[in-house]
């Protein structure tokens, strides 16, 4: 049996507004839901799979139920011999996925039995009775590749899959995409660099236009008038003058406002629709076409009127900026909370694993410098405890460096895919390292485009990354 990857870095998620964009994630799910009828009975496809809760400890003999998805449509009931996985990431794995998708076209043409595995503590995969930091120790990268392939085995003796069959997992996420990304180091002052680079496609007036913007709302927060008008104009749900002489809360109402923009680069014209497809019509364009339309007033209200839009179409009254209500929404352990969605599991790992925060210390400078890193690590201690200090944070990522950087070597039968829109191609491997490991890079698509279904609308080179995907498979199944 092989298992080959495919390893799209596109699910992996940046700084947004914490409630739109839910600090990390998208809320409902990061990958969102492809285009057409939804399956009105997911019991269909839905089933439960018993599985470890620590991998790495033997004695300890407690599991718990995994969720995943099965479509047997297409398998070639004879030889059983090929095996699709959609590895879940961040957000709940969904049964749309089953029978919608760019990998359903890929597995009716190569008659593959379609698998897809929730992420362990996302969904309602859920392997403890809350999300108490105590209980969050079992929520890894490792874990979950460990799932992954305890899952795997087991499958191959439930389903009777052929000793020949051959795996192809989709989407991969984040265990997947790091192996192949921490060779370069967790660092990712490069994140808001291209949110640079996709404002300044549309045009340089527009990357102006957000850095003189951005420079207008900090100075009229230096006194009374000036804030008046910023409670105003971006509908600040408590008046800025009342936190001032907060830094924690300046710090993320301006990173609230740059993740407006990158929340958007990163789901730049992919085919969203459905419960998470709020805003999915709101593009780089559209925002840049707000920045530079000279009529609306100068750049600060451009910028305002951004977030109007954003607001409007996520359905939110006012902008909660205040740093103590996103640490106390992230504070609930219970699986009944809105954080619960993703945003507190993810938000640990990345305390605990990965550490990429978008932090604003990239020069030059288009949303300020008001959310240092120094910002990030606090809300770590704030939401986990004073023990996910900065010496913490370093060390976990120096294991991840570690553990994935040595996985990397051996590294083959994967294509990693990126659109140069998404905010973290940065990360990623964008040239072909070597004939296993190809890579396949689409100018002016955003994150996990090439997973959602075909549209008449898709970029020319969208299009051919789908059909050379569909032939790299046939290679690797021989067929
Ligand atoms: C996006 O779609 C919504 C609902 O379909 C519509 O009301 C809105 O005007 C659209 N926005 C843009 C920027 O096209
Ligand atoms: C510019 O903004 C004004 C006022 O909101 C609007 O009426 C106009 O259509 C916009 N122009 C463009 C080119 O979008
Ligand atoms: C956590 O969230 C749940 C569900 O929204 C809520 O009922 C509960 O009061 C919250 N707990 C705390 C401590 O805020
Ligand atoms: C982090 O906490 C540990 C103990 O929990 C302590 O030894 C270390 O000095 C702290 N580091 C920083 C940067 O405060």
């Amino acid at each position: 049996m092989r298992l080959f990857f495919i390893f799209l870095l596109c699910c992996i998620n940046g700084v947004y507004n914490w409630r739109i964009f839910h600090n990390g994630r998208m809320v409902g799910g990061n990958l969102g839901n492809p285009k057409g009828e939804y399956i009105r009975n997911i019991r269909n496809y839905e089933r439960w799979f018993t599985q470890s809760l620590d991998h790495f400890n033997p004695v300890d003999e407690r599991t718990w139920q995994q969720r995943y998805f099965v479509n047997q449509d297409f398998i070639d009931t004879k030889n059983r011999n090929v095996a699709f996985l959609m590895i879940g990431g961040e957000g709940e794995a969904t049964a749309e996925w089953m029978t919608k998708g760019a990998w359903i076209d890929y597995a009716k043409k190569y008659q593959a039995m379609c698998f897809q595995l929730e992420h362990r503590y996302y969904g309602k995969s859920h392997p403890t009775e809350d999300l108490s930091t105590e209980n969050l120790q079992y929520l890894s990268s490792q874990q979950a590749l460990a799932d992954i392939a305890t899952f795997v085995e087991s499958m191959n003796e439930v389903y009777e899959l052929s000793e020949n069959v051959k795996w192809i997992a989709f989407g991969g996420s984040y265990p997947g995409s790091l192996a192949a990304w921490l060779r370069q180091k967790i660092s990712t002052f490069e994140y808001f660099k291209v949110v640079n680079d996709d404002l300044r496609s549309h045009s340089d007036e527009c990357l102006t236009a957000v850095k003189q913007g951005s420079a207008q709302a900090e100075i009229l927060l230096r006194h009374m008038v000036g804030q008046r008008t910023l409670n105003k104009i971006f509908r600040l749900c408590d008046p800025v003058e009342t936190v001032v002489d907060n830094p924690l809360d300046i710090s993320n109402l301006f990173e609230t406002l740059a993740g407006n923009f990158a929340g958007v680069a990163q789901y730049n014209k992919d085919n969203r629709i459905g419960k998470s497809s709020k805003g999915a019509n709101i593009t780089i364009d559209v925002l840049c076409d707000i920045m530079t339309n000279q009529t609306i007033g100068p750049q600060v209200r451009r910028l305002a009127a951004v977030n109007d839009l954003l607001l409007n179409s996520f359905e939110e009254k006012c902008l909660d900026y205040k740093y103590d209500s996103m640490i106390n929404a992230m504070r609930n352990v219970s699986w009944e909370s809105e954080v619960s969605e993703g945003g507190r599991q993810w938000t640990y790992q990345t305390c605990s694993e990965f550490g990429f925060f978008q932090t604003s210390t990239y020069k030059p400078q288009v949303f300020g410098d008001k959310f240092p890193i120094d910002f990030f690590v606090q809300q770590c201690m704030d939401i986990f405890g004073t023990n996910f200090n900065m010496t913490f944070l370093n060390k976990a990522i120096e294991r991840t460096n570690t553990l994935y950087g040595a996985l990397d070597i051996e590294v083959s039968n994967v294509v990693f895919v990126h659109g140069t829109v998404d905010p973290w191609h940065a990360l990623g491997i964008t040239k072909t390292m070597n004939q296993g490991a190809p890579a396949i890079y689409i100018k002016g698509t955003a994150h996990c485009a090439n997973m959602y279904p075909e549209s008449d609308k898709d970029l020319p080179q969208l299009k051919a990354a789908r059909v050379e995907i569909q032939q790299l498979i046939g290679s690797w199944l021989d067929l």
